[in-house]
C-alpha cells in the first residue's frame, strides 16, 4: 500500500478515493468541518480553496462556531474560491463574495485580504482568470479543496464539456445549473448566465480535495462522479485520478452507489484509512449521536 505521513502526523493512503457514508447530513458536515479544522490547526498557513452553494452553509456555519467556542484560528490562512458570476460586484447581495463574507469572512479571524474570489465585475474577464491562477500559484498552490457538486456533476462552474486540463475562465452555465440555482436570486431571472470557474486541471492541482454532497437529490449525479466513467460531461469524475480525495455523503446522498457497502466496510474496518476521524466529530451539528460503531474509529498517529 502507497503510505505518506501528512503534514498533520496522520497515516494516510495515496491513489485513491475515499468515500464516507455518515447517517445523516449533520454528521457529514461535521465530519467536512473537523477535516478543514485539523488540517489549519496543522498548518495554520494553510490555503485554502472554499465553494458555496446551499450544502456548503452548514460546514462555514460549524468553522464559524468551532471559532468562537474553541477558538479555530483563521488568522495566517488564504483562501480562493471556486468561482463568481460575471457582472456581479462584490457588494451584489447574490455574488459569492457577498456569501463569502456573511456565512464565514466576517464571522471568523480571517484577514479579508488574504480572501480571494475571482472578479465577477472586472473589466476583463480573460485578464481577471490569468490574475487568478498565478495568485493561486504565487501562494504555493491550493492545500486542501473543498467542493460541492452540482446537479449537473458540476465542481464550482465546470460544466458538461468542461476540458479535465481546464484553467480558470469563463463558463456559460447549464440550463440545469441555472434551474438550480435561479432560486436563489430574486427576481431568478437576474442570475447571470455566465461566471468565472477555476478550471477542472486547476482544481484537481489541490494537494488535497474534500467534497461534501447531502440529501437524495444528489444522489444520481453523486454515483456517477465516483462510480461512472471518467467523462468531461460531469466535471466531478476527474477527481477519481486525484491522489487525495475524499468524499463525506448522507445516506441520502449516497443511495444510488453501487459499491456503498464496501466503502462503509473499509470505513468500519480499515481505521487507518481514515485521515480524518475521532471522537471530536462524535457529535453532528445539533448534537445527534453517531453510530456508535463509527465513534470507535481513530486516526492512526505516527
Ligand atoms: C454552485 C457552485 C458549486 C456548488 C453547487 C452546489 O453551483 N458553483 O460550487 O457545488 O452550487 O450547490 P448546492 O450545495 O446548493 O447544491
Amino acid at each position: 500500500m502507497n503510505r505518506t505521513v501528512t503534514k498533520e502526523g496522520l497515516i494516510c493512503d495515496n491513489n485513491f478515493m475515499e468515500v464516507i457514508i455518515q447517517p445523516n447530513a449533520d454528521i457529514a458536515t461535521d465530519l467536512v468541518a473537523q477535516v478543514i479544522a485539523n488540517e489549519l490547526r496543522a498548518n495554520p498557513r494553510l490555503v485554502i480553496g472554499l465553494a458555496t452553494g446551499r450544502t456548503m452553509e452548514s460546514v462555514y456555519a460549524r468553522l464559524v462556531q468551532m471559532h468562537r467556542k474553541e477558538g479555530l484560528d483563521f488568522s495566517a490562512c488564504h483562501t480562493f474560491n471556486l468561482d463568481e458570476y460575471v457582472g456581479l460586484p462584490g457588494s451584489h447581495r447574490n455574488s459569492y463574495r457577498h456569501y463569502m463574507n456573511h456565512n464565514l469572512f466576517l464571522n471568523v479571524n480571517v484577514d479579508l485580504r488574504n480572501t480571494h474570489l475571482p472578479n465577477g465585475a472586472a473589466p476583463d474577464i480573460d485578464a481577471e482568470c490569468e490574475r487568478y491562477e498565478k495568485l493561486i500559484a504565487q501562494c504555493g498552490g491550493i492545500d486542501l479543496q473543498l467542493l460541492g457538486i452540482g446537479l449537473a456533476g458540476h465542481l464550482g462552474f465546470n460544466e458538461p464539456v468542461s476540458s479535465l486540463h481546464s484553467r480558470t475562465r469563463i463558463k456559460v452555465l447549464s440550463p440545469l445549473t441555472c434551474a438550480q440555482n435561479e432560486p436563489l436570486f430574486t427576481p431568478p431571472d437576474e442570475m447571470p448566465r455566465r461566471a468565472i470557474t477555476m478550471g477542472v486541471g486547476t482544481i484537481v492541482e489541490a494537494r488535497r480535495c474534500l467534497l461534501l454532497a447531502t440529501g437524495g437529490d444528489k444522489a444520481e449525479i453523486v454515483a456517477r462522479a465516483i462510480e461512472g466513467p471518467v467523462t468531461s460531461m460531469i466535471s466531478a469524475t476527474a477527481l477519481q485520478f486525484h491522489p487525495h480525495c475524499t468524499v463525506v455523503l448522507d445516506e441520502a446522498a449516497a443511495s444510488r452507489l453501487q459499491e456503498a457497502d464496501y466503502y462503509r466496510w473499509i470505513f468500519e474496518n480499515e481505521p487507518q484509512w481514515q485521515s480524518c476521524f475521532n471522537e471530536s466529530t462524535a457529535s453532528g451539528l445539533n448534537g445527534s449521536p453517531v453510530n456508535p460503531k463509527q465513534r470507535k474509529r481513530v486516526i492512526t498517529p505516527v
